[in-house]
């Protein structure tokens, strides 16, 4: 499939390891600091003058360096969206010694010399010859800071804008595959990516079977021009499959189909408490260890044991099993392990420790055995 069209993803990974290190520096530091850090690197160099100017007033002021080139021949900062008959150049600048872009990914793969970027001594320049519904996403660009080993991202300096081709014939944005299989996971929003061409076109989403059209109340799911439909609560009814209806001025297309799966997803790592049948168990006793977590329900756990017998293979037993539970009025699930040693030997005091697991991490419990002697006069 053309996981593209969405943006630029594979030049913004890139982008990314590039500069994992600048990254790193610009998270951990305030705006106002990396802007006095301009301020000093450009200092130095005189030619870099006029960017000093624009970054040195006590706010860090955001300035759009993206200007766009008109049929007239005029450049002008082009607005949020912009809307293109297909066919038409698209030629987008961006001020600034290092530029980086971000755009359809797809327009990687074109090779018939349609896409280009040149990169010149004061600007950047990004152009789509020939346009097509395809090329249609959004298209930014952002300054780099950059000395003798790295370069940063200069957030002060960045354009951006939401390019529509409208392509008479092709409403939808065309993707290489008629499938699309989607996890619909409980912890986060889904999105349907059918994108038109046209933001004037009408949308609907559709259930394929039992055919039905899926009410959008602009709550539970939304439609946004620029990203598609967003299901913002996973509901098991939502689960199959579904496409979106695009229409427009007489013309009316179905998108690719979107195989929603519907996945029970934990929001956080499992809370995990330990506790053991006693603390102090007599050699020759039986005694276990419980593990439990609360959490939500229909969201499998993993547990796994580390104690002090391990590495000598003390013959040890677990004994797993879930329940649902009321706690605070609501369902919750209260999963259990528990770890069984016969006959307590010396061998087996320590520290015993639980890991419990679900897809989104994992916690560790643990807790202290000490084993007495043996007791009872009849006791060997
Ligand atoms: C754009 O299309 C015209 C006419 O078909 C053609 O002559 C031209 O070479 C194309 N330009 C690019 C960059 O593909
Ligand atoms: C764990 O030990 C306690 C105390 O010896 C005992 O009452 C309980 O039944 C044991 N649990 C299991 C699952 O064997």
């Amino acid at each position: 499939m053309r996981p593209g069209l969405v943006f630029a993803l594979v030049c913004l990974s890139v982008f990314l390891l590039e500069f994992a290190e600048c990254q790193k520096d610009a998270n951990t530091k305030s705006k106002k600091q990396n802007a006095g850090r301009n301020v000093k690197l450009t200092n130095k160099k005189p030619k870099s003058k006029p960017r000093v100017k624009k970054v040195a007033g006590k706010k860090l002021a955001r300035v759009s360096v993206m200007t766009q080139l008109l049929e007239q021949g005029r450049f002008q900062k082009p607005s949020d969206t912009l809307v293109i008959a297909a066919g038409k150049n698209l030629l987008l600048r961006c001020k600034g010694k290092h530029i980086s872009w971000a755009y359809p990914s797809y327009l990687d793969e074109e090779n018939d010399g349609r896409f280009s970027i040149n990169h010149r001594e004061r600007f950047s320049q990004l152009t789509v010859a020939n346009s097509t519904g395809a090329d249609t996403g959004e298209y930014s660009c952002w300054a780099l800071d950059c000395d003798a080993e790295t370069c940063r991202r200069d957030d002060s300096k960045t354009g951006s804008t939401y390019v529509f081709f409208t392509d008479p014939r092709e409403l939808f944005v065309p993707a290489n595959d008629y499938y699309m299989a989607i996890q619909l996971r409980t912890d986060r929003p889904t999105r349907l990516p059918c994108q038109v061409t046209n933001p004037l076109a009408k949308v609907s989403l559709h259930r394929e079977y039992p055919p039905e059209l899926i009410p959008v109340d602009g709550k539970l799911i939304t439609f946004d021009v620029k990203k598609g439909f967003v299901i913002h609560k996973a509901l098991p009814l939502f689960g199959g499959t579904l496409y979106c209806v695009a229409s427009y001025q007489g013309l009316r297309q179905s998108s690719i189909k979107y195989l929603l799966i519907f996945t029970y997803y934990p929001s956080a790592p499992p809370a995990a408490t330990i506790k053991a049948s006693s603390s102090s168990v007599h050699a020759g006793v039986n005694f276990n260890l419980t593990c439990t977590v609360l959490g939500e329900t229909n969201i499998e756990v993993d547990f796994t044991w580390e104690f002090p017998g391990q590495q000598l293979g003390r013959p040890t037993y677990t004994m797993e099993g879930q329940q649902s539970v009321y706690a605070g009025g609501s369902a919750v699930q209260s999963s259990q392990s528990v770890l069984l040693v016969d006959e307590a030997r010396p061998v087996d005091e320590g520290l015993y420790t639980c890991t419990a697991q679900n897809q989104q991490g994992a916690t560790s419990v643990s807790t202290r055995v000490n084993i007495l002697p043996r007791t009872g006069p009849g006791r060997e």
